[in-house]
């Protein structure tokens, strides 16, 4: 019953009878609480970006990339993350107009990367309001900060936010890092000296761990709301990938070759009572990791998203998997798993 409360919430009252029926046969999605912002969120999140962009970036037509839009919501979904600069922001404000908007968390972002100005910030999140077709953001984040940038950003333009929530355009600042640069979370290490941030996108996976230690740690105790980002990418869902990822772990040192099997590295994982396959074995094994809220899922594939959807909701890997991973990868701060 909670689940139906929780899902026919998500359609307008207008809506026929048939897309309730949809939504009850389709969904029975868990949520979760996102840190001290006590909104509840679907534990998987739709990515919009990432190597597929939602098939925006896989050739997919806009009619497939709005369809997966709302095939996720219709799921239970209620967490979608965009950004102004992935250019899905149109296609996201598109799908989701026949949902109720209040029962979904959307999550935007202006991306700092070009020495961006405070004018440079109202224009965007203008834009950004305009693309969702909203008139408030659930979570709007500085995007892809690195450390050498994040002063600058915090006297110039975390103001600027902040008014803008004053304002009730937007309910919570977040902070994105850019994990392919910064696969150790400096920036975000120093962000949490700060209490700014009321949500972070942390780059966590199979590979590379190192955010335990050095930010869900301190998240918990901040109880910061977490989102997770690269739990598949591209080391996971391709095998030709993973096996350069693992080669270059071996050469720096970063695992021990004595631990693991070159040819089918993660192998181990699938079977019996395990993983069905590595991409349902990477979305588990983040879902499972305590601190995370919200695990995001990046596809332009509707058959993927129909995957993903079951494997976020099956139970944690088991213990003796997931111990090996710990320990197999204990070391790794190198990679993002790009
Ligand atoms: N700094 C930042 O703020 C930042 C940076 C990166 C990402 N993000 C956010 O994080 C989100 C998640 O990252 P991501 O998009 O890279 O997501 P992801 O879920 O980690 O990986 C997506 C990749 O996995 C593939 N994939 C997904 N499901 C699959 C399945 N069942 N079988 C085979 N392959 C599968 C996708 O290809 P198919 O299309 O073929 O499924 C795509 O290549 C992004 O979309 C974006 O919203 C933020």
């Amino acid at each position: 019953m909670l689940v139906f409360n929780a899902i026919s919430k998500r359609i307008k009252i207008n809506s026929n009878l048939t897309k309730i029926i949809i939504f009850y046969m389709n969904c029975i999605m868990e949520y979760s609480t996102l840190g001290r912002t006590g909104l509840k969120v679907s534990i998987m999140g739709l990515g919009c970006d990432g190597p597929s962009g939602i098939g925006l970036r896989t050739g997919k037509s806009e009619d497939i990339s709005t369809e997966i839009v709302k095939h996720a919501v219709s799921s239970g979904i209620n967490f979608i993350d965009t950004a102004e600069v992935y250019r899905t922001e149109k296609i996201v404000g598109k799908a989701i107009k026949d949902f109720d908007r209040d029962s979904l968390v959307l999550s935007t972002k202006k991306s700092t990367w070009k020495n961006i100005e405070p004018k440079d910030v109202i224009r965007s999140f203008e834009r950004s309001l305009n693309n969702l077709a909203t008139n408030y953001i659930d979570i709007y984040h500085l995007h892809g900060v690195i450390l050498e940038d994040y002063d600058y950003l915090v006297a110039e333009i975390v103001p600027i936010l902040q008014e803008l929530q004053d304002q009730e355009k937007i309910r919570f600042i977040g902070i994105t890092e850019r994990f392919n640069p910064d696969p150790q979370h400096n920036m975000l290490q120093r962000a949490l000296e700060d209490d700014i941030w009321d949500v972070m996108m942390v780059g966590f996976n199979i590979l590379n761990q190192s955010a335990r230690e050095r930010v869900f740690k301190k998240a918990i105790e901040k109880k910061i709301g977490i989102l997770i980002m690269f739990a598949v990418r591209l080391a996971l869902s391709r095998s030709e990938r993973l096996k350069q990822c693992i080669d270059d772990l071996i050469k720096n040192k970063q695992i021990n070759p004595s631990e693991i099997n070159k040819t089918n590295p993660l192998g181990f994982l699938i079977h019996k009572g395990g993983a069905i396959n590595l991409v349902d074995a990477a979305y588990r094994f983040c879902r499972s990791e305590p601190g995370t809220h919200v695990i995001l899922s990046g596809t332009g594939n509707l058959e993927h998203l129909k995957e993903n959807l079951k494997s976020i909701l099956r139970p944690p890997l088991p213990q003796k998997d997931i111990i090996k991973l710990k320990e197999i990868f204990k070391n790794v701060d190198s990679i993002s798993g790009q």
